[in-house]
């Protein structure tokens, strides 16, 4: 018995109507299901698929192309295909303003940052608008894919007043960190969670395909005077976030 046939079962049944492509992908994933193949684990070459069922390479890659859409498998630039490995899915409460260092932490994780740009610059329209400030103001704008025990979980755009954060270097691996050092830690905040599909470039960074679902969330956060002190656009890979609500029951 081949490798392929071990996995994936042998021949087609020639009576069956559906697609043969649709039939393949079955097989497939029955193995990723039944734990045949492991998260990471290296699928056979399509020649070698298309040979064993007698199908072409065409509808190899269009069962394998359908399974990296749904996320199940991922495809590495001239070293084939694997297994795709979902991220652990992290309980954030909503209301708790926690950086994601703290929730990382919380979880047992270690969080991390790769740096994707920062500068001063001088407030946007939108910036000084959300931020207060006037469009003479400059802000702080940082850019990261923040990563927690090396899973990419989000990108996270945050837009700092430099009277509050004059020197974007001195962020280190948390931005709450630097800014409690400053004494300019946020303590209320609004956020704002909605869902999207992520662009091609994001979704690169987060190790996931084109179009990917993402939630995409605001976060407007004020001192303890009131006055805004960062606001921040992320989006977090949609399979590895929940945010849970407490809610109560108000009683008179
Ligand atoms: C969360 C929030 C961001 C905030 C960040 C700070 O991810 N969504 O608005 O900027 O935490 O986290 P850290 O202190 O780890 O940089």
């Amino acid at each position: 018995m081949t490798r392929v046939q071990d996995l994936f079962g042998s021949a087609l049944p020639p009576d069956d109507p559906a697609p043969l492509y649709l039939r393949l992908q079955s097989r497939i994933k029955a193995a990723i299901d039944a734990g045949a193949l492991a998260p990471l684990a290296a699928l056979p070459g399509e020649r070698e698929i298309a040979e064993t069922f007698g199908v072409s390479r065409v509808t190899v890659r269009k069962a394998l192309s359908a399974l990296v859409e749904q996320g199940l498998l991922m495809q590495r630039q001239g070293s084939g295909t694997f297994v795709a490995q979902p991220p652990r899915k992290m309980e954030q409460p909503l209301s708790r303003l926690t950086s994601f260092t703290e929730d990382m932490r919380l979880r047992g994780l270690t969080a991390s940052a790769r740096w994707l740009s920062r500068e001063v610059s001088l407030a946007s329209p939108r910036e000084a608008m959300r931020l207060s400030l006037s469009p003479s103001d400059t802000v702080a704008r940082l850019r990261r894919l923040r990563i927690a025990d090396a899973v990419p979980m989000a990108i996270e755009c945050a837009t700092i007043p430099t009277r509050y954060l004059p020197d974007p270097e001195s962020v280190e691996t948390s931005l709450y960190d630097a800014l409690a050092a400053r004494g300019a830690l946020p303590v209320r905040a609004l956020q704002r969670l909605s869902a999207t599909n992520l662009a091609a470039a994001d979704a690169a960074l987060l190790d996931t395909h084109a179009g990917a679902a993402a939630l995409e969330i605001e976060r407007l956060s004020f001192l303890e005077g009131g006055a805004p002190v960062e606001f921040t656009q992320s989006f977090y890979r949609g399979d590895a976030y929940d945010f849970v609500a407490e809610l109560n029951l108000r009683r008179e």
